[in-house]
């Protein structure tokens, strides 16, 4: 038998190996952690950035991001809310906190959220001082679980101009579909609000007929995935309703302009 070939020994390459990997394994992982909330920052950003048709392919994403003006908003009175740093603001454990947040019930939890955080962040784009975008943090289930995404709206505080999802479980082909760039352009220009100031916006079954006077609030469903365009639905009348950013669209229409 050959002297290498010992139980003894074999254990202590075999331990020896774990440990030189997992030393690598923990190592890159740390040095890796600020590389990675970079490029997740990065991502949102791009992401908010195209809901809002702002995203320009020769010109830095940050760049860019620079004329955006986040503000926390307190979506019981719909008032910004400068108390919270941005900095410290975390969606998910604001979320979570039952100090930050409320329960929903059957009734009003449309988005499949089952709890709402009192506090969001909303962007703010201006062009040579005049408002022309708000882009809005939304979210709600699908099929597989959330959809988490920005949707933006023009000035008017009715009319879309892109709604765009950084996060989804739903399956590629089928649900997933609303990450097609097709699917995602017939979003623009269409509005949220009947005359009454009810939310209609809704993703319906098949195509929408455009002769049809609903057609502006109509958006074509995704084939074969019915489940993840009624989640669609679902999620924006959550979010553009009395339980998310309706209190702060009903000041903003009452101002002249919207203060910085
Ligand atoms: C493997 C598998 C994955 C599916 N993924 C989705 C999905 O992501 N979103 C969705 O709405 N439906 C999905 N479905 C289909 C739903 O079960 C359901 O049949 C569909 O939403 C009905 O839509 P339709 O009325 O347009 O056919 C999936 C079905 C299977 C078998």
């Amino acid at each position: 038998m050959n002297n290498n070939d010992t139980i003894r020994k074999t254990l202590i390459v075999a331990v020896s190996l774990c440990l030189v990997c997992s030393a690598l394994i923990s190592f890159s992982a740390v040095e890796l952690r600020d590389l990675q909330e970079a490029n997740k920052t990065l991502d949102k950003q791009s992401k908010i950035l195209s809901a809002a048709g702002l995203l320009e392919e020769d010109k830095d994403v940050s760049v860019i991001f620079n004329s955006i003006q986040p503000r926390i908003v307190n979506l019981k009175t719909g008032l910004f809310d400068p108390s919270i740093n941005l900095e410290d603001y975390d969606e998910s454990s604001f979320a979570r906190n039952p100090e930050t947040s409320i329960e929903l019930n059957s009734e009003n939890d449309l988005a499949l959220l089952k709890r709402r955080e009192n506090f969001q962040t909303i962007y703010l784009h201006y062009d040579e001082d005049k408002l022309n975008a708000i882009i809005l943090p939304v979210r709600g289930y699908g099929l597989w679980g959330t959809m988490k995404g920005y949707l933006a709206i023009e000035s008017d505080l009715k009319t879309i101009i892109g709604l765009e999802f950084f996060d989804d479980k739903e399956t590629p082909g089928l649900g997933g579909e609303i990450n097609n760039p097709r699917w995602k352009a017939i979003w623009k220009g269409k509005e949220i609000y009947s005359d009454s100031g009810e939310v209609v916006i809704s993703v319906i079954k098949g195509s929408v007929d455009k002769t049809n006077d609903e057609s502006i609030y109509q958006v074509d469903g995704l084939s074969g995935a019915t489940i993840t365009s009624n989640g669609v639905t679902n999620l924006l009348s959550f979010w553009l309703g009395d339980m998310g950013y309706g209190p702060l669209i009903q000041n903003l229409k009452l101002k002249e302009s919207i203060d910085v």
